[in-house]
């Protein structure tokens, strides 16, 4: 599914709310500059204004009346045109995207956790995505229990519509990327996100210089 002609590196970042997944970015983003790498980051939905436009749309508290087949459908619109405007582009000149959540979060939250089914929510995520997938994808995996407190914990981000949902629909994100992770175990890396930041950034690390090695040698200044 990847395609590894192309001269970038696409790596994403999966989990449930409150996994860590924007510390985890920032300092990946570090260690890639610090070897030279260009590094661009982004976030689904949005990373550019058209994609942040329905982002707000989606995730509008007031907006509780939205068909769950809607907001697969916004999901995947808003992922098409980030791909080509941004993500596509900065792959074909060498870059590394590092992007906060791709394809899988549309398979784990609306196909499984709402229960529209991954194979359907997969077939528009298909006709948009049009073979772009990442290289590798970190899924921070944590107990719903323990996310949800921490983002309850942090008073600086910004309430969304999917914080209101109940603790069984969260768990059942986490099912769905279980799932995932065992369908497509040569690019989704588990990564145990109840640990200190120390072990799971050096365990991202690892796995990036083992998966990256030659790209790192050909591109790195
Ligand atoms: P965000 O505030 O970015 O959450 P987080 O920090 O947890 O990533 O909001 C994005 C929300 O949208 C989050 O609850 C996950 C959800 N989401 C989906 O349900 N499907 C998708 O395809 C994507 C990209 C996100």
């Amino acid at each position: 599914m990847t395609d590894r002609q192309r001269p970038g590196w696409f790596i994403t970042l999966e989990g449930g709310e409150g996994a860590g997944k924007t510390t985890a970015i920032q300092q990946l983003t570090e260690y890639l500059n610090t070897r030279g790498l260009d590094v661009v980051v982004t976030r689904e939905p949005g990373g550019i204004p058209i994609a942040e436009q329905i982002r707000h749309i989606i995730l509008d508290p007031s907006h509780t009346t939205m068909d769950a087949r809607t907001e697969a459908l916004l999901y995947a619109a808003a992922r098409r045109q980030h791909l080509v405007e941004k993500v596509i582009p900065a792959l074909e000149k060498g870059a590394v995207v590092l992007c906060d959540r791709f394809v899988d979060s549309s398979l784990a939250y609306q196909g499984h956790a709402r229960g529209l089914g991954m194979e359907a929510v997969w077939e528009i995520n298909r006709f948009a995505i049009h073979d772009t997938m990442p290289d590798v994808t970190f899924w921070l995996d944590i107990e719903p229990e323990i996310g949800l407190g921490r983002i309850a914990a942090n008073h600086t981000r910004e309430f969304n519509r999917l914080d209101q949902e109940q603790l069984a629909f969260h768990q059942a994100v986490r099912e769905g990327y279980v799932q995932l992770a065992e369908l497509h175990e040569e690019r989704i890396v588990r990564i145990d996100a109840n640990q200190s930041s120390e072990c799971i950034m050096s365990q991202m690390f690892d796995i990036l210089y083992e998966r990256t090695q030659d790209f790192m040698v050909r591109t790195c200044k």
